[in-house]
């Protein structure tokens, strides 16, 4: 027994009592509450990365607006499902200013988060055609997405991208779409877990593939403007946000107000689909939504049945927010540089101690710092190592949960970290490699 930040016999006795069958499988909620109750049984406080919260006060405008709208009465009154018309012109005006592609304000459809993006979503794309009915993961991703999957009965694929970057990622790809049964492709970028974050020329490998095979692709951007190696934040100017938009008009895409606008809390995103695809005829969807149409189907069908559109004075707020971005007067990657900050300095300190970043490169360029980043610790699979550090009093989430075939990862999340323990953090993290010394 080793003399450990945590007390050994009290890590022990918490872990034992959670009945988890595995730490290594256990979801992140799961893992959320075994720290809790090895914090109140210890009295030492964790420093906790298992969850992707955010961890900055949301964006001031956005709550202005939102009291504002509020005091106007919108809180008595149901919202349009598919939306209120400030939000939808903003946000097609934001896709032009920092992706440079152009949408229509109409296929512009907020949502209760962009969790219910997915979920209405992949509801609609089940029956999008008869004979295709799966869903291609570039994994790692967001596993939520996968349980909507499950919930809805729908199927999915899935492969790990770590050895499939760059040029690799074509033939991988047509291996799965030549097979005839794939109806969309889904990713985030930045990706959540691992923070890889895709090239242009695989982004252009996606899309055109897409058109190729005539799939969509679903692209979630729950992370926009955090790949922090380039500033987005001037409107109407390059660099933009990379998207696959870019070189197919067959895509979905999720933009959250959550991480970027640390709006989480009012669960507001927005689905932007494309004009083909929202005006786009698919005969299937006439038994299950009573039109042929996708962006009615969409709208009227998959929205109005899961919640009848969502919050309504938060789209006053995020509708205030875009158009502080858009007219220059909000800078939204400013307003984020702190998790790239953090990321730097905590990355520094666990390869100082021996650990390894699993998800390191872009192709030949090294990751950017920003939201997430992944570890591991030589002689551990990850599901040892998260159940190790516990006694270090560091939580993280185990890659394994992720579609990640990286099994010795973890992923840490920075936002909820205070600058304030990082030496607390340093500390942890040393008496861990002296406890595990390397050969
Ligand atoms: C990749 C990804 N998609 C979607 C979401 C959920 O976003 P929202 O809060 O808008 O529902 C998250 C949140 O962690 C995420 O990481």
């Amino acid at each position: 027994m080793k003399d450990t930040p945590i007390p050994y016999d009290i890590v022990q006795k918490v872990v034992k009592k959670s009945n988890l069958p595995s730490i290594g499988k256990a979801s992140i909620r799961e893992v959320k509450r075994l720290i809790n109750e090895i914090e109140e049984a210890s009295g030492k406080k964790f420093i906790r990365m298992e969850m992707g919260i955010p961890g900055l006060p949301s964006v001031q405008i956005g709550l202005d607006a939102q009291k504002e709208a509020l005091d106007n009465g919108v809180s008595a009154i149901y919202p349009d499902i598919d939306g209120i018309p400030s939000l939808k012109y903003e946000m097609a005006r934001f896709c032009k200013n920092f992706m440079d592609i152009d949408v229509q304000p109409a296929s512009c459809i907020p949502t209760v988060g962009s969790m219910q993006a997915g979920f209405a979503t992949f509801l609609t794309f089940q029956h999008l055609h008869k004979e295709r009915d799966t869903t291609l993961f570039i994994d790692p991703g967001f596993p939520v997405q996968k349980q909507q999957h499950r919930i809805l009965g729908a199927k999915f694929e899935t492969f790990d991208v770590y050895d499939f970057r760059g040029e690799k990622l074509k033939d991988k790809l047509e291996s799965y779409l030549s097979k005839g049964n794939i109806h969309s492709i889904i990713y985030s970028n930045p990706n959540n877990p691992s923070w890889i974050c895709f090239t242009e020329k695989e982004l252009k490998i996606i899309g055109d593939l897409a058109n190729k095979y005539d799939v969509i692709v679903i692209e979630d951007l729950a992370y926009f403007g955090m790949d922090f190696r380039k500033d987005i934040s001037t409107p109407g100017k390059p660099p933009y946000q990379v998207t696959a938009a870019k070189y197919t008009d067959n895509y979905v895409l999720f933009i959250s107000s959550s991480k970027a606008f640390s709006y989480a809390g009012e669960r507001l995103g927005v689905m932007v689909i494309s004009e083909k695809l929202f005006k786009g005829q698919y005969p299937n969807l006439k038994q299950y939504f009573g039109t042929d149409n996708l962006g009615h189907a969409m709208v009227y069908g998959a929205v109005y049945a899961l919640s009848s559109g969502t919050s309504h004075s938060a789209q006053y707020a995020m509708a205030a927010i875009l158009k502080a971005c858009n007219d220059g007067d909000y800078n939204l990657v400013e307003g984020m540089v702190e998790y790239r900050d953090k990321a730097n300095a905590m990355k520094k300190m666990f390869t100082d101690n021996g650990f390894k970043i699993v998800y390191d490169k872009d192709e030949d360029q090294p990751l950017s710092d920003g939201f997430y980043f992944t570890i591991s610790y030589p002689g551990f699979s990850g599901e040892e190592l998260l159940a190790e550090l516990l006694y270090y009093g560091i939580s993280a989430i185990s890659l394994a949960i992720t579609g990640s075939q990286r099994l010795e990862g973890l992923r840490a999340c920075v936002s909820l970290i205070q600058k304030e323990e990082f030496p607390e953090l340093e500390r942890r993290l040393k008496i861990f490699a002296e406890n595990h010394p390397l050969q």
